[in-house]
């Protein structure tokens, strides 16, 4: 048996096994393997999840991220209630079921946060939060205002490299711009690992995922990567390729290969069968199709953004970030799938509450 039939039919590979397979090779069977379980495990249908970049204020240092505290080439905004709520109709309005707030860390008020998720919820649909490393205590407000799930990504389960790539917060305001800072001064693996174990204790479901081509990250930290996501039973895995941005520390780094990338993902979905799994954004940018590819590849999720242009450029993690095209109900029946009209929470959820 090949080492990709075993991995859709036992759901395990060894790091060693793993490492094989991201090295290339078995393309070709891997992406349809992948397609073939997404299909028999969650159907051919497509979840859309509007996604809302409610703010781009950060206290973090991250060397990838163009919203890290120390890029002042950006103008930050951060939405009132009022504006995400406005957004949020507007998404109703077009037949989605699910919004995602995604922001920066450690800046907007979780108190603040706790109120725009209440009056979300009577609208009707599912919440999904991404507003990095919180408290327990702030993840359990978000949780009792009813917020479905929680997205985090653990971005690199190397230990070293996690640390070169994010370094101290106080270093960072230090010798970088001032500016509000709250939440943990430092921002080490373990603290990642607890907001994980929180997110999912508080009956969150839960979303990680990480970034493929980030310098000196290995096929072995990758395959780890993979046994990190296998083992913390994740609801939803988002992996997209590191695209290095200019107003950053890393603006002159290599960046990682769409195909390294779509390899991990699928993987993912041969480890992971009923979970849920974004074609994401930076799979699109780097690759025209991108999205439909992934599609075909494992994906059943996508994430188109509802923000609207103005804010949409100033959330810049990384340049020429595209939003999901009008036209992304066409392009999914036109590879003869079809958008979904549930919430579309994640089966692996379901059948593990069950
Ligand atoms: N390229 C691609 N993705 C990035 N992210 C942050 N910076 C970059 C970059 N330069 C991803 C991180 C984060 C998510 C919101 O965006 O994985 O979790």
């Amino acid at each position: 048996m090949s080492l990709i039939s075993k991995a859709a039919k036992e759901h395990i590979l060894s790091r060693k096994e793993l490492v094989e397979v991201l090295s290339g090779g078995f393309d070709d069977e891997l992406f349809s393997a992948a397609d073939e379980v997404r299909r028999e495990f969650v159907g051919d249908e497509i979840h859309l999840r509007a996604l809302i970049e409610f703010s781009n204020a950060c206290a973090r240092g991250c060397l990838y991220c163009g919203l890290r505290a120390g890029n002042r080439k950006l103008e930050r905004y951060s939405l009132e209630g009022g504006e995400i709520l406005d957004f949020t109709r507007k998404a109703v309005s077009e037949g989605y079921k699910t919004v995602v707030l995604q922001s920066g860390e450690g800046v907007y008020p979780n108190s603040k946060l706790v109120n725009v998720v209440c009056e979300i919820k009577k609208l009707g649909v599912d919440v999904t939060l991404s507003a990095g490393e919180k408290t327990f205590e702030e993840y359990a407000l978000l949780k009792e205002a009813g917020a479905d799930r929680y997205l985090l990504r653990i971005e690199t389960t190397d230990r070293g490299l996690y640390k070169r790539l994010h370094p101290p917060v106080g270093e960072l305001a230090s010798h970088t711009e001032p500016g509000p800072r709250r939440g943990h001064p430092d921002m080490p693996f373990e603290n990642r690992v607890r907001c994980l174990k929180d997110i999912r204790e508080l009956g969150y479901e839960v979303g990680t995922g990480s970034l493929v081509g980030l310098p000196e990250q290995t096929l072995e930290s990758l395959a780890d990567d993979l046994l990190f996501f296998k083992e913390l039973d994740a609801d939803m895995i988002g992996i997209g390729p590191f695209i290095p941005n200019p107003d950053t520390p890393l603006g002159s780094a290599e960046g990682g290969s769409f195909t390294l990338a779509l390899r991990m993902m699928s993987l993912t979905r041969l480890l992971l069968p009923d979970i849920n799994i974004p074609a994401t954004t930076a799979m699109e940018t780097l690759e025209p199709n991108g999205r439909l590819i992934a599609l075909q590849s494992g994906a059943n999720v996508v994430m188109p953004n509802v923000t609207g242009d103005d804010y949409r450029r100033k959330y810049e993690i990384y340049p020429n970030k595209v939003s999901a095209g009008g036209n992304i109900r066409e392009q999914i029946a036109a590879i003869g799938r079809r958008v979904a009209d549930t919430v579309g929470k994640s089966k692996r959820f379901i059948s593990r509450k069950a």
